[in-house]
């Protein structure tokens, strides 16, 4: 799809796996990232940029993972304009269906003098030679201006013509600080039209940070200037203050369609979904009144507010909940239900298991549904995110003792199940009972585990609600050399201190697996010049 088959739609590049991924404390895993992508293939995304391949073993095996098996949108890779980063973004890319390598190179004056420490020509020429070298590769080829919004409009419009010369396909204008006001941002690329003819030839992209807020408003006035590719992140994650959101830019256009003209692929109803999915598995809690995917982003508290949606749906809300997926929470198991009607209800949420990965589900159901009653799509979904899924080479929390008083330490005991299949007891008086648990894992592991982030949620309402927890932990680091590695997980039970172990170990397990993935990335790059730096 270009611009020029339907000049009113569209393109939603998703940066969730790879801008979204450098938030500080998120740590994905493989096996999580392409769940991710999964779930963005279904959200109907046009792009889904799975990574920056260079900066690690990690990113390349999950970029090339995504690559080979999720089918529909086109994989794109990061890389700077150095052969290597090229390379490695081809490589781990080249066999998805519609590969796309996307190269970037800073046209802002401070980045030149600062960071790069070289010269408007040099970066002239390393954009030309990144593109060409990347068109050698493949046909579709995307090219970004870091810190466009902070530059020499002119110098910009010239690197940008010389990435078109040599095959550039999409042109990309990052407000990489969120510094840009709407205005100013469209005036910018309505500059851009001007100063480049060619520009109309291929797809003009943008790419918002929200520093100041304005990271979708920026967006749409790039849409109203001309562009057709926006690039954006799930709840809004991403560097800093993160990305353009993406639900609320697909919800603008879809919501004002008649309006603005615009429109996306986007299939709204696997919105709120894809947004729960990357909350759990990342981390990062969705604030309760955030736009579009927020728990209260439907909900009514005033009286008038009600009577007038009661008798009027319109009367107070612009959009269905429905539209984007919210009202997923009817029934669909309970503890009679057997081992097919599991299998089908997983299948409708995208997982499909069979075998041993079946029984091990079912028999965690089991126990679940003995406490709770009855369990609701959304519980099913928690559930899939962690406990149905068989988790091989990682730890595993067997059992658990916890003895909790007002009136002494709260002391735990845990078993701890080790990748290699032998279990490890430990034992620690903490400051609480989470804190018992979560210190005597790290007896029992002999893991030098720190807690970063803590987080507790209910899955759905009620008072055997599914208690959701997060943690986010980091190991090593210790030593002057070392650097620490965070690890990320979750944990669903109806019992929030088994929900908790669970996380932890969940985390441990992915801190300890990028550890050994970071090791050999130290000893692969131990010989290059200059250290790789995440825009
Ligand atoms: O913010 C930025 O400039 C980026 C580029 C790599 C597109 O993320
Ligand atoms: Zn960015």
């Amino acid at each position: 799809m270009t611009s020029s088959d339907d000049a009113h739609r569209v393109l939603i590049f998703d940066t969730t796996l790879r801008d979204g991924e450098q938030s500080p404390g998120i740590a994905l895993n493989t096996q999580e990232k392409l769940e991710i992508a999964q779930q963005l293939a279904r959200l109907g995304v046009d792009v889904i940029e799975a990574g920056f391949p260079i900066t690690s073993p990690g990113d390349f095996e999950a970029v090339q993972e995504i690559a080979r098996t999720v089918e529909g949108p086109v994989i794109a890779a990061l890389a700077r304009t150095h052969v290597a980063d090229i390379d490695a973004a081809w490589n781990a890319v080249r066999d998805a269906a519609r590969p796309r390598i996307h190269t970037f190179i800073s046209t802002s004056d401070i980045h030149i003098r600062h960071q790069l420490q070289t010269t408007r020509e040099d970066v002239v020429g390393q954009a030309r030679a990144a593109v060409a070298h990347a068109k050698r590769y493949v046909e579709d080829v995307e090219f970004s201006p870091m810190d466009a919004t902070r530059a020499d409009v002119q110098f910009t419009a010239e690197v940008c013509r010389a990435a078109i010369a040599e095959g550039a396909t999409t042109i990309n204008i990052p407000d990489t600080v969120g510094y840009t006001m709407p205005h100013e941002y469209s005036s910018y690329l309505e500059r851009l039209y001007e100063l480049i003819p060619e520009l109309g030839d291929v797809v003009l992209s943008v790419h918002c940070h929200d520093d100041l807020g304005l990271a979708v408003a920026n967006s749409f006035a790039g849409l109203l200037a001309g562009a057709r590719q926006v690039e954006c992140a799930v709840n809004g994650i991403g560097e800093r203050a993160g990305n353009a959101s993406l639900e609320e830019i697909v919800m603008l256009l879809h919501t004002r369609e008649a309006d603005v003209g615009l429109h996306t692929a986007i299939v709204t109803r696997e919105i709120a979904r894809t947004s729960r999915l990357v909350s759990r598995l990342t981390g990062y809690a969705v604030q309760p009144n955030k736009a579009i995917v927020g728990r209260n982003a439907f909900a009514h508290e005033s009286g008038i507010h009600q009577d007038g949606v009661l008798k009027e749906r319109t009367t107070y809300e612009i959009m269905d909940a429905t539209t984007v997926g919210h009202e997923a929470n009817s029934i669909v198991l309970g503890k009679h239900s057997g081992r097919h009607a599991l299998q089908q209800a997983l299948a409708e949420l995208g997982l499909e298991l069979s075998g041993q990965a079946l029984n091990t589900a079912f028999k965690r159901f089991k126990a679940i549904a003995d406490k709770k009653k009855v369990l609701t799509a959304m519980d099913l979904e928690a559930l899939v995110t962690d406990e149905l899924r068989e988790d091989v080479a990682a730890y595993h929390l067997e059992w658990f003792d916890v003895e909790a008083s007002s009136r002494r330490p709260p002391h735990a005991t845990v078993g701890v199940r080790t990748p290699s299949g032998e279990e490890v007891t430990g034992s620690f008086t903490g400051d609480g009972p989470v804190d018992a648990i979560f210190r005597a894992i790290n007896a029992a592991t002999g893991a030098d585990a720190r807690l970063r982030e803590f987080r507790v949620d209910a899955v759905t309402g009620g008072q055997d609600a599914l208690g959701e927890t997060s943690v986010v932990l980091e190991v090593g680091g210790a030593g002057p050399a070392s650097e620490p590695v965070v690890g990320a997980g979750q944990g669903v039970s109806t019992d929030i201190l088994e929900a908790a172990g669970r996380a932890y170990v969940r985390a441990l397990s992915n801190a300890m697996r990028r550890r050994g993935v970071m090791a050999e990335a130290e000893a692969a790059t131990a010989a290059a010049k200059e250290p790789i730096r995440t825009p």
